[in-house]
């Protein structure tokens, strides 16, 4: 490495100065206060900071009581909380908690904005079980920007059952917030947000970043190392392995642990997705082992068009480098059985969604050719560029995101499976708020073992129909509607997404 790498549309990113030189920053971790009456208050505020997400460079970046992500909210199960969210911007945001089980009055979607110098209080009871949730912005059609900016952070159910499991659960330790971002920096050193045709697929970046710094190493002891990855890059798909292409442990989805440890050797995260996973590093003392994404072997194969698949994707990258040092001595395991799954029986007939992106090879020729896109303005951090163009392209059963209409109207209490068919060039994140999901059948095969817990975002290839069933146990009215949404900002941005109510 070294030298200025530069790639298209007048992107160059700063001179490269070799991998793994900084350690891995560990967000604070916020157990909030508990008052009185047995509520426990958190207190997040928006705001503006400078971040050396690259070695060498000051950007301008946004982030929740930081300059750069946020603290990890350990939430106890089954205790009421109350987040207190302080919106510091110079522009309306929302704070979505992405994963909880709550009603849409305190979901944070896209109808509860916070305006600039407001605040906004989300008071719930979280009855579901351990999980690595978490939260970021979701103001319609600004969600892609505010998140590239630098606002996400962690959100941990706990309910002590990993403890009792032996499961590694000593924060920043053995049990480590592993947040993935891939970001683009211009010349200045600013990010660089929808400055190239190609960004309309999904805003995709050329460096990594973990916890907000480029290729870190952290410091582990020889034993069980449990990561909790929670991609949340705006568009790019991982497909998480080792270097030395050794075996590891998928101990939970998105909101559950599985039934049990699944062995792996690779694992596709597409954005939005969580997953736990567990390695042994109990024979590697004195050495260093690399977590990458190993792309080639997969996601190219997730595009029908070869525009929106880069050169990153096509050969993989590093993102964190495990120094193994002795042992911490910590009684864990990888126990043989985790938690019993539930099982849900629909008691109303399928939901059919169809996910069609409008990019015709027609369409997608005169975009390239400058026809039709126009960005938004500037409206990131240090000026960057924000905002999906006017010309609509990703829907959902051929209908783009319109805040006034609702799109679907379930029963509370009701059961339902949802019946999602991707007929585009490219594969999409499946999300909905509200609740939780299980995955019963891809294109009619039952899911893979490590896709076999609690999940409430899904990947569905071109071509593919995934069958989930969710129940759905909280109320949102039209004033507060839950959403499903594809995943890749960019395209929830441009109308991917459409509005539920529970009632
Ligand atoms: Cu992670 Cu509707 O969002
Ligand atoms: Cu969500
Ligand atoms: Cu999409």
């Amino acid at each position: 490495m070294g030298g200025v790498v530069i790639g298209a549309a007048g992107r160059a990113s700063a001179p490269r100065r070799g991998a793994f030189r900084r350690p891995l920053p560990i967000p604070v971790e916020s157990t909030g206060q508990l008052d009185a009456a047995g509520i426990r208050h958190y207190r997040l505020a928006t705001g503006y900071g400078t971040s050396e997400l690259v070695e060498g460079l000051q950007t301008s970046t946004w982030g929740y009581n930081g300059a750069w992500l946020g603290p990890t909210l350990r939430v106890p199960r089954d205790q009421p909380v109350n987040i207190h969210v302080r919106n510091s911007l110079n522009r309306p945001t929302t704070t979505h908690w992405h994963g909880a089980q709550v009603a849409g009055r305190v979901d944070g979607g896209p109808h509860s904005v916070i305006r600039p110098d407001h605040s906004w209080e989300a008071a719930y009871t979280l009855t579901q079980p351990a999980a690595t949730l978490w939260y970021h912005p979701h103001p319609h059609a600004y969600t892609g920007p505010q998140v590239y900016g630098g606002l996400a952070g962690m959100l941990w159910v706990d309910d002590g059952v990993d403890a009792q499991l032996k499961l590694p659960h000593t924060y920043g330790i053995d049990d480590i917030p592993v947040v993935l971002q891939d970001r683009r920096l211009g010349v200045d050193g600013q990010l660089a947000y929808m400055n190239a045709i190609g960004d309309l697929m999904g805003m995709k970046g050329d460096r990594f970043l973990v916890n907000g710094v480029e290729q870190p190493y952290l410091e582990a002891g020889a034993g069980w190392l449990r990561l909790r990855l929670l991609n949340a890059s705006n568009a790019r798909n991982y497909n998480i392995a080792f270097a030395d292409g050794r075996r590891f442990h998928v101990i939970a989805g998105d909101a559950g642990l599985l039934s049990e440890p699944t062995p792996v050797t690779h694992l596709l995260l597409s954005s939005g997705e969580r997953a736990e996973i567990l390695v042994d590093l109990s024979q590697d003392r004195d050495q260093r082992v690399v977590l990458r994404s190993d792309s080639s072997t997969i996601i190219p194969s997730l595009y029908r068009m070869p525009s929106a698949v880069d050169g990153l994707d096509r050969h993989g990258f590093d993102l964190l480098e495990l120094r193994v040092g002795p042992s911490l001595g910590l009684d864990t395991r990888l126990p043989d059985r985790l938690v019993d799954q539930p099982t849900l029986t629909a008691n109303q007939p399928p939901r059919r969604f169809l996910l069609n992106g409008m990019v015709g090879s027609e369409l997608w020729d005169r975009l390239r050719a400058g026809h039709g896109y126009s960005p938004r303005g500037n409206t990131g951090p240090g000026g960057m560029s924000a905002g999906v163009g006017d010309q609509k392209l990703f829907a959902i059963n051929s209908r783009f995101m319109d805040m006034q209409t609702i799109d679907a109207h379930i029963a509370l209490g009701s059961t339902e499976p949802w019946q999602v068919t991707n007929i585009s060039l490219m594969a999409h994140p499946f999300h909905m708020h509200g609740t939780s999901f299980l995955i019963r059948s891809r294109n009619g095969q039952p899911p893979p073992a490590h896709e076999r817990s609690w999940k409430d975002v899904v990947l569905v290839r071109g071509g593919e129909t995934v069958e989930l069933v969710a129940r759905f146990a909280h109320p949102a009215d039209k004033h507060y509607p839950f959403m499903y949404h594809c995943h890749i900002l960019e395209h929830e941005d441009n109308g991917m997404m459409g509005q539920f109510v529970v009632g």
